[in-house]
């Protein structure tokens, strides 16, 4: 893939927001379940940076475009649409109008294709209730453009406002403080408004038939009926979670935080949507186990929503920072001991990612290089992990939490509502703790532009860990001839985040022989549990194991869970192995329309197929 025509100011967009940026959007959109498409306007609010610039340059995915103009004097405009480029679509040069002006609003009539990449149409069939059907976006990084001509870069923040048509029994959900909605014959007309500025990744649509329960003050988790109370109790412990997200970070400025379970094919654990967090069904483990997902995307309100990563090549800004303060949300609500051990426990996940795209690989540097590549190719759990292995170090550097969380409140003081790069970090960090003598020694350059593992792992506190790791060694050593030496009354006492530490770690030590699997399943009650995290590495070890049995267990699970941390791995599995491989790829080529486009894309790259 070359780098034609795409963006100098971000390599994932073709837009020129250095020219002539889009500062407000308004969206009319009709949702039309039969042919999958949404059609309508949408009005952008666009100022020159300089006088001489004429052009708006936008990004468009597969958008049908059938007339733009000048709102005002409803002067028809001349535009040009490029070829489509694989993955990152079409560059929209639009004209604008000859006059003295600087700012003017544009409107442009448009319809989406059914096969826009941040949309998935579902069938009756893929919810719940079987009823009615289901649409959800999905738009970071890059696919809000297949929905809305943009300029699809977090460089560029917008504040936004929405009317949306779907029919009368069908509830529509935003990224946006929900207002009234009227009645329009069989259908029903909705309206939303984002007053922060975002950027285009965080625009976000939902419409289905849904419910919702209150979870707080200012929240409230919608669902489909059939699992609206098992929502509620799983995540009644949001109020609490933002409260300790503020103690923090800072005040709360988006007003509403809701939660969205979306059907089970929702690709992500979850999406910081603003007022409007996405999950998956996934979560739902009946004793709120998985909520520190919650914990996470409420952490975006801050590191990723409020300071902005200016492109994709600093996913770590985002990510990063959003595991720290996540993880130090569990520290304040559990213990440091539990805030360790996640640490602890994802130090592990970046070795495996980092195994899996190879120690020189430069997609593993802190900071990437993104020129032709597209960012969900280049998305794993190096920014998330590493990124945070990176504040802690930083965090220690300074003399730990009590200097370092003033300073992480100061630094989103300075940049919120804005988007930054690295080096408006580092400069920031430099000059808070100038007088800081440690912090002379700190070597950036590795930590941001060398790939692999951390330069430094933190002396994080183990004591979670000890338990399950003398566990490990007892089981590996068994040869499964005489009695088991784990008893129920030990694997009773671990807690869910220790079960799943075990499994991780089984699955990446040698493979176990089947009889051993089966007590090990027993005393884990395996056949009974709701956890997927659980249920995933267990699913993982057990192909490892070439159980066969459990070949068409995992079929059955991947191709109702859409959710790619989870499908992903178990497809690669799959895949290895003789017995299973061309099930998989069979599998796979069945079930394909019914995935969402980045899913179809990555398990496809995954089966060899693409
Ligand atoms: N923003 C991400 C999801 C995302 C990233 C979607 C990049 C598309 C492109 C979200 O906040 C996230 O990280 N979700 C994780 C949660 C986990 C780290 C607690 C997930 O989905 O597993
Ligand atoms: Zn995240």
């Amino acid at each position: 893939m070359k780098n034609v025509g795409l963006s100098p100011c971000d390599p994932s967009s073709f837009s020129r927001p250095d020219q002539v940026i889009v500062t407000d959007i308004f969206l009319n959109l009709n949702i039309q379940f039969n042919s999958k498409t949404l059609n309508g306007h949408t009005i952008l609010s666009v100022e020159k940076i300089q006088e001489k610039y004429n052009e708006l340059t936008l990004d468009a995915f597969k958008l049908k475009i059938s007339s733009i103009y000048e709102v005002d004097t409803k002067e028809k405009l001349e535009y040009q649409l490029s070829d489509h480029l694989e993955d990152f679509g079409s560059k929209l040069i639009v004209q604008l109008p000859k006059t003295e002006a600087n700012s003017f609003k544009i409107c442009i009539e448009y319809e989406t294709s059914p096969e826009a990449s941040g949309l998935q149409w579902l069938s009756p069939q893929a919810t719940s209730g079987k009823k009615h059907p289901f649409l959800f976006s999905q738009f970071q990084p890059t696919h809000a453009r297949s929905v809305l001509p943009c300029q699809d870069t977090p460089s560029v923040k917008q504040t936004y406002k929405a009317t949306i048509l779907a029919p009368k029994d069908m509830t529509v959900l935003m990224s946006a403080i929900k207002e009234d909605s009227t009645l329009v014959e069989d259908n029903k007309q909705s309206n939303f408004n984002q007053t922060v500025p975002v950027p285009s990744y965080l625009i976000a649509l939902a419409v289905g038939s849904l419910e919702s329960r209150k979870l707080g003050p200012r929240s409230h988790v919608w669902a489909e009926k059939e699992i609206i109370e098992d929502c509620a109790y799983e995540f009644a412990l949001t109020e609490h979670q933002l409260k300790t997200a503020e103690e923090i970070c800072g005040p709360y400025v988006w007003g509403v935080y809701d939660l969205l379970v979306l059907p089970p094919s929702f690709p992500y654990g979850g999406m910081e949507n603003p007022c409007l967090t996405f999950v998956t069904p996934t979560l739902l483990a009946g004793d709120r186990s998985l909520a520190n997902v919650i914990a996470h995307e409420i952490a975006h309100s801050w590191t990723g929503n409020l300071v902005t990563n200016k492109t994709f090549e600093h996913f770590w800004l985002n990510e990063g920072f959003t595991m720290f303060v996540e993880r130090k949300i569990i520290g304040k609500l559990t213990s440091t001991q539990m805030q360790d051990f996640d640490a602890y426990a994802g130090i592990s996940d970046l070795e495996e990612a980092i195994s899996v795209l190879g120690a020189d690989n430069p997609l593993t540097n802190l900071v990437v290089d993104l020129r032709g590549i597209h960012p969900d190719e280049a998305f794993s759990t190096v920014p998330y992990e590493k990124g945070q292995t990176f504040l802690r170090y930083l965090e220690s550097s300074v003399g730990g939490p009590e200097k370092f969380e003033p300073f992480l409140r100061a630094y989103f003081e300075t940049f919120k509502y804005k988007s930054i790069e690295t080096s408006d970090f580092q400069q920031f960090f430099e000059s808070y703790f100038s007088t800081e003598e440690s912090i002379k020694n700190i070597p950036w350059q590795k930590w941001l532009h060398t790939p692999g593992m951390p330069l430094l792992i933190p002396d994080y506190d183990k004591s979670l860990a000890v338990a399950c790791d003398a566990l490990l060694e007892k089981f590996c050593k068994w040869t499964g001839d005489e009695i088991c030496p784990i008893t129920a009354e030990v694997t009773e006492k671990l807690m869910p985040e220790q079960r799943i530490y075990f499994l991780q770690k089984l699955c990446q030590s040698e493979k176990q022989p089947i009889h051993k699997l089966k007590i090990l399943g027993d005393l884990f009650d395996i056949q009974k549990i709701k956890n997927a995290e659980i249920k995933f590495h267990w699913l993982k070890i057990c192909l490892k194991a070439r159980w066969e049995e459990k070949i068409q267990e995992v079929l059955d699970w991947i191709n109702v869970v859409g959710r790619m941390k989870f499908v992903r791995p178990l497809y690669r599995e799959l895949y290895q192995w003789e017995v299973s491989k061309n099930r998989a790829i069979e599998n796979f080529k069945a079930n394909k329309h019914q995935m969402m486009h980045i899913c179809t894309i990555s398990i496809a790259k995954d089966l060899k197929l693409d």
